[in-house]
């Protein structure tokens, strides 16, 4: 039994692969680029795009799970090939799929509905590593700047990976749409206090309104479509966000990680 990883190098896969190697499961990592990748000892590396299906036949040799993302290069488009990347995994023999989704679904989930493989969809509101886009102005000046302060439970991409390990390694997760929250719903200005406590410095929080946030937005060459995204999250977040789901915990056994446990873990990234 082999596992392939798509996105392995990326903020959650790469957290699944090492997941999976630690408790000792065959497990190969996707990447269009092999030299680049980091992987842990003992992990295979299998070169191929998402976008290109026709690179991904020796990656799929001998898979039987397989772990999904749904978009495709560095500007994040979702897949529109899903029906084929669903016919070649069921075509090597694959058994279980888990996907992670963006917050729109795409061809990918279709196509998983379509067929008759055994997947599990994993769903986020805010993963906690949105905050190392802080880590600059942190470093820099020891201050946050936000639009909005709305409460999100923000969860740990630890926590997502391990339901996603749980989901193709185990049975009686096929058919789950998981939504994925940390076990507290917190401000950004309570998240930065306790990044705060954790680097050993006193950081100031400051609320940008809508226009300084687009104009920040801009200077930094954001896309329109990004700033827009950011600007009804930032003044209206689906009401999701603030709720805390027992999901993580039931799922995987242990409580989910907290946004603390976090920033300790990623102290480094803010220090000078
Ligand atoms: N950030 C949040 O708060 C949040 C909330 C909800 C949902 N999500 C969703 O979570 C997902 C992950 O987001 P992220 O920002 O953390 O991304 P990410 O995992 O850091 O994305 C990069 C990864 O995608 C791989 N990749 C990109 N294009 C590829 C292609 N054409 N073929 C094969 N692999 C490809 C990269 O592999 P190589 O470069 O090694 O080839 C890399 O491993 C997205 O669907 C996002 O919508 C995010």
């Amino acid at each position: 039994m082999t596992i392939l990883v798509t996105g392995a190098t990326g903020t959650v896969g790469r957290r699944i692969v090492a997941q999976l190697a630690a408790r000792g499961t065959p497990v190969r990592a996707l990447t269009r680029n092999p030299a680049k990748a980091a992987v842990p000892d003992g992990v295979e590396v299998a070169c191929g795009d998402l976008t290109e299906p026709g690179t991904l036949a020796p990656a799929l040799e001998g898979v039987t799970g397989l772990h999904l993302i749904t978009f495709g290069g560095d500007d994040q488009a979702p897949l529109e090939n899903g029906r084929e990347l669903v016919e070649l995994a069921a075509k090597a023999g694959v058994r279980r799929v888990s996907v992670l989704s963006g917050w729109d679904e795409t061809s990918v989930e279709e196509a998983l509905r379509a067929g008759d493989l055994g997947w599990t969809q994993l769903r986020c509101v805010e993963f906690m590593a949105n905050a190392f886009d802080w880590a600059k102005s942190v470093r820099r000046d020891g201050v946050v700047r936000v639009f909005g302060n709305h409460p999100g439970a923000v969860v740990h991409e630890a926590d997502i990976a391990a339901v996603a390990v749980a989901a193709l390694v185990e049975d009686g997760h096929a058919g789950e749409s998981y939504l994925l929250t940390g076990p507290e719903a917190l401000t950004p200005e309570q998240r930065v206090r306790l990044l705060g406590a954790a680097i050993g410095r006193e950081l100031r929080f400051e609320e940008l309104s809508e226009e300084e946030y687009r104009a920040s937005m801009r200077a930094a060459g954001v896309d329109d479509d990004l700033i827009e995204f950011g600007v009804r999250l930032g003044a209206e977040p689906p009401p999701a966000a603030a709720v805390v789901l027992p999901t993580v915990e039931r799922v995987t056994g242990r409580p989910g990680r907290t946004f603390a446990a976090w920033a300790a873990e990623h102290a480094a990234a803010f220090r000078n």
